[in-house]
C-alpha cells in the first residue's frame, strides 16, 4: 500500500489512547510520531524545579516567560530531553499530570511550544498527539482525527499504564486528574481543546488497536486511494 506524504493530526480527551494509537500509525506507515504533550510536560517539569508555580498552581507567568528563552527542551532517543538530561520519567508522573493544563493555557508556553511542533511540520510523513493540533499547529494537516472514549474506560487505561510503570496510583485520583485537565483544556482561551469541523471522530471505548487500524486503513483507503 502506498500511503501518500500527508500529516496526521490526532487530537482528542486526556488518555483515550492518542498516544498508542499514533505510535502504531507510524509504526505501520512509516511516520515520524511527535508526542505534543510531552513538550508541555517538559515545561512543566522545568517549571516546578526552578519554582515557576507553586502547589496552589499559581503561576510566575514572567519569570517563566524570561526562562523560556534560555530552556534546551527537545526530543531525543530515548524520549523527551532537558539539555542531555533525559526526563521521559519524571514527565509521566501524576504530580507532573496535575500541574500540566495550567501551564499548557499560558499563552507564552503555547507559543514556545507551537514554534518547536512547526518545525516538524516542514516534513510530511508525520503523526502527531495533543489537543490543538488539527485546529491550531497544523490546520491544513490532510487528515485530522478526534478521539474519545467513556471517562471510566480512560482512567482505567491510565492507571493500568501507571501501574506498569511502577506508579502506585488510585482510580479515583487518576480520573479526577483526567476530568480536571479536560475541563481546563476545553476551556482555556488559546487554543482549546476542540475539535476541528474537518475532523473525524473515533469513539475507541470498544475498540482494539486493531479494530482502530482496520477503521483507518477504511478512511485512508477512501480519501488516498491507498
Ligand atoms: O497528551 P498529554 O496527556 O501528555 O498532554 C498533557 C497536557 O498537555 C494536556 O493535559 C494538555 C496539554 N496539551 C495541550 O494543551 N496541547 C497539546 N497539543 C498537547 C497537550
Amino acid at each position: 500500500m502506498q500511503i501518500p506524504d500527508i500529516i496526521i493530526a490526532i487530537d482528542g480527551y486526556s488518555s483515550t489512547g492518542k498516544s498508542s494509537f499514533a505510535k502504531i500509525i507510524a509504526n505501520e506507515f512509516s511516520f515520524l510520531y511527535l508526542d505534543s504533550g510531552a513538550l508541555y510536560r517538559g515545561v512543566t517539569l522545568f517549571a516546578v524545579e526552578n519554582g515557576f508555580i507553586n502547589d496552589q498552581c499559581d503561576i510566575d507567568v514572567s519569570g517563566l516567560e524570561k526562562a523560556l528563552e534560555n530552556l534546551d527542551l527537545h526530543f531525543g532517543n530515548g524520549g523527551t530531553y532537558i539539555g542531555d538530561r533525559c526526563i521521559e520519567k519524571e514527565i509521566r508522573s501524576l504530580s507532573i499530570a496535575d500541574k500540566v493544563s495550567p501551564i499548557a493555557a499560558v499563552p507564552q508556553v503555547r507559543a514556545f511550544v507551537d514554534k518547536k511542533l512547526r518545525e516538524f511540520g516542514k516534513q510530511k510523513r508525520i503523526v502527531m498527539d495533543g489537543r490543538d493540533i488539527g485546529t491550531t499547529v497544523f490546520p491544513d494537516a490532510e487528515l485530522k482525527l478526534f478521539m474519545t472514549a467513556t471517562p471510566e474506560i480512560r482512567a482505567q487505561r491510565r492507571a493500568a499504564e501507571m501501574r506498569a510503570k511502577g506508579e502506585d496510583v488510585r482510580i479515583e485520583d487518576v480520573m479526577k486528574n483526567l476530568q480536571e485537565r479536560d475541563y481546563i483544556d476545553s476551556h482555556r482561551e488559546t487554543s482549546p481543546l476542540t475539535k476541528a469541523d474537518d475532523a473525524i471522530v473515533l469513539d475507541n471505548s470498544d475498540m482494539t488497536m486493531e479494530e482502530q487500524m482496520i477503521w483507518l486503513k477504511e478512511i485512508m483507503a477512501g480519501r488516498f486511494g491507498c
